[in-house]
C-alpha cells in the first residue's frame, strides 16, 4: 500500500469512527438508565478510537482529515438514519452499523496484513482494538435487543 492510499483508508475509517460518535453523543436522551450509561461509555469507547487513528495518520506524517465535515456521517456514507422514537428501532440501528464496522475493520485489518510493508502489520495491531470494540458493542446491543 503506498503512503496516499493508505491515508486515505485510515481518513475514511476516521470518518466513521466520528459517526459512530455521533450515534452515543446524545446519551442522555434515553429513557432507560442502563442505556444511557452504557451509550455514555460507547461514546468514550468511540474517542478513544478516534484518538488511535488520529495518533496513526499523525505517526505517518499526515494530518488527519474527515472526507465529511460534520453534520450527519452515518446518513450520507451509510445511507442509514436514527430514529430516536423507539428503544428497539436504534437498539436494531446500532447494532446493524456496529456490526458493519467490524466487518469492515476486519477486510481492512486483512488487506494490512497481506501488504508487504513491514509498517503495515504493525498498523493492523494498533487498529485491531477498535476491530474488537465494534465487535463487543455489537454482541452487547445484540443481547439488549432481547429485551426489547
Ligand atoms: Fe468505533
Amino acid at each position: 500500500m503506498t503512503d496516499p492510499e493508505l491515508i486515505r483508508e485510515l481518513n475514511k475509517v476516521l470518518t466513521l469512527e466520528h459517526g459512530h460518535l455521533g450515534m452515543y453523543k446524545d446519551f442522555l436522551d434515553y429513557q432507560e438508565k442502563d442505556i444511557r450509561r452504557t451509550f455514555r461509555r460507547f461514546m468514550e469507547i468511540e474517542i478513544e478510537h478516534i484518538n488511535k487513528l488520529k495518533n496513526v495518520i499523525m505517526n505517518l506524517g499526515a494530518k488527519p482529515s474527515l472526507l465529511i465535515e460534520g453534520g450527519d456521517i452515518v446518513g450520507q456514507m451509510l445511507g442509514i438514519s436514527l430514529n430516536i422514537s423507539s428503544t428497539r428501532g436504534v437498539l436494531e440501528t446500532l447494532s446493524f452499523i456496529e456490526k458493519k464496522s467490524h466487518q469492515g475493520y476486519t477486510d481492512f485489518v486483512t488487506k494490512l496484513e497481506q501488504d508487504s510493508e513491514k509498517r503495515s502489520q504493525f498498523i493492523a495491531e494498533f487498529v485491531a482494538s477498535n476491530m474488537l470494540e465494534a465487535k463487543l458493542m455489537h454482541l452487547w446491543l445484540e443481547d439488549e435487543l432481547k429485551n426489547h
